[in-house]
């Protein structure tokens, strides 16, 4: 079984726990900037939704199954979100925080593919999209 599927599947896990967390963030975000940033949680959603895809998709072109049940996801090392409402200030550098954060611990696992240019290629291809999603949400902290 390829080396790769571990580290996929646990790319896919935090995507996973990403996107649920922008849909959280996105019902129950508050103050002035409630619209715009409403908007791109859903924007950030739909993009996370896509990679989810490519990233599971991969897993099962290598052979493997990919996992995304509920119970596996709470795995997932991307930080929590408290219940209840969220400052629209406070949702902006969380999740420049949280994309930024992703990135990294993505990027750190190029070299555990360098043997699966494939999947290096969606990995590298993920890591650019999410240092793109932070510096939406970081540009509005200047
Ligand atoms: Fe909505």
């Amino acid at each position: 079984m390829s080396q790769s599927i571990p580290v996929l599947q646990a790319v896919l896990v935090d995507l996973l726990n990403l996107g649920l967390l922008g849909k959280q963030a996105h019902w129950n975000v508050q103050g002035p900037a409630f619209r715009p940033v409403h908007l791109q949680l859903d924007e950030l959603v739909e993009q996370l939704i896509s990679w989810q895809d490519e990233v599971a998709e991969r897993i099962t072109a290598l052979g493997g199954h990919p996992d995304g049940r509920a119970a596996t996801i709470t795995g997932s090392q991307v930080v929590d979100l408290a219940a209840g409402p969220l400052r629209d200030s406070a949702v902006i550098a969380g999740f420049a925080d949280r994309l930024t954060a992703l990135s990294s611990s993505i990027s750190g696992q190029f070299g555990a593919v360098e043997d699966d240019l494939p999947s290096q290629d969606v990995l590298i291809g993920i890591v650019a999209g999410l240092d793109k999603a932070a510096w939406f949400f970081r540009a509005q902290l200047a």
